[in-house]
């Protein structure tokens, strides 16, 4: 396989941090690891020296901006993983204006934002963006994530819409809604609630996704869910 040069967006800690350290077993890749906790990902990665990690905030202002400082010192962007989300789990009525915004600008502008930037990268690539199964047309829903769930619901219309308008370029996109997976995220949100996958098992699927998947797809949402519907 060509070496590549591969985004991971929200690696941190669970599934973003199990796919930068999958990704980076295969010495010819150099993984690029973004989120907001840089110590906590140099900790991580400290033996891997095929992965560099840069200070990255979806929730700021200047997204756009950070991320096209971090791609410049990047020649060419093979693989994006839009794998950052935040989860507010809350009532309805409860739902307040900073809940709402903070949820859409990390979920949704910040990743259009994030691609905006790296576009000028891209000749042959493929971007994968990471929803839920909760934002898929028809899934099993959760009372308390309308903030959440609508966010990549609009990460879903995104990629098919972002699709059509690259479809005579190499720039592929697609998007896994993925059912719960055992991570920091699921244990905040729904305290002592088992999922039936790891975030290990999770990653291992969007890496092998992200590596193969644009030679057959491209503009697809694929939920990714042992759930029913
Ligand atoms: N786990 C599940 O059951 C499940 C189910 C469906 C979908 N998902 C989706 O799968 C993805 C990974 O989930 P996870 O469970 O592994 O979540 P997680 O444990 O909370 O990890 C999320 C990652 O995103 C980063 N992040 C959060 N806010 C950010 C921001 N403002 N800017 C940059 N990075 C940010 C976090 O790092 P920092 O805090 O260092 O920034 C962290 O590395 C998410 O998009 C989530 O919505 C998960």
């Amino acid at each position: 396989m060509k070496k590549k040069s591969i985004i991971v967006v929200g690696a941190s800690r669970g599934i973003g941090k199990e796919m930068v350290l999958q990704l980076a077993e295969n010495a010819t890749h150099t993984i690029y690891a973004l989120s907001r906790n840089l110590e906590k990902m140099q900790e991580n990665f400290a033996s891997l020296e095929n992965v560099h990690c840069f200070a990255f905030d979806l929730a700021k202002n200047d997204v756009r901006e950070q991320a096209e400082l971090i791609f410049s010192h990047i020649d060419t962007i093979d693989i994006l993983i839009n794998n950052a989300g935040k989860l507010v789990n809350k009532p309805f009525l409860e739902l307040n204006k900073e809940d709402l915004s903070d949820c859409y600008q990390v979920n949704a502008i910040g990743v259009m934002q994030t691609v905006q930037a790296a576009l000028p990268k891209m000749k042959v690539a493929h971007i994968v963006n990471i929803s839920t199964i909760g934002g898929f047309q028809g899934s099993v829903k959760f009372p308390g994530l309308t903030a959440y769930s609508t966010s990549k619901a609009a990460v879903v219309s995104f990629t098919e819409l972002f699709a059509e308008e690259y479809k005579d370029t190499s720039i592929k996109m697609n998007c896994l809604c993925l059912g719960a997976a055992q991570t920091e995220m699921l244990e905040e949100a729904f305290p002592g609630y088992q999922a039936p996958v790891s975030a290990s098992k999770m990653a291992k699927y969007i890496v092998d996704f992200a590596l193969t998947a644009d030679q057959w797809m491209n503009g697809k949402v694929i939920p990714v869910s042992l759930s029913t519907p």
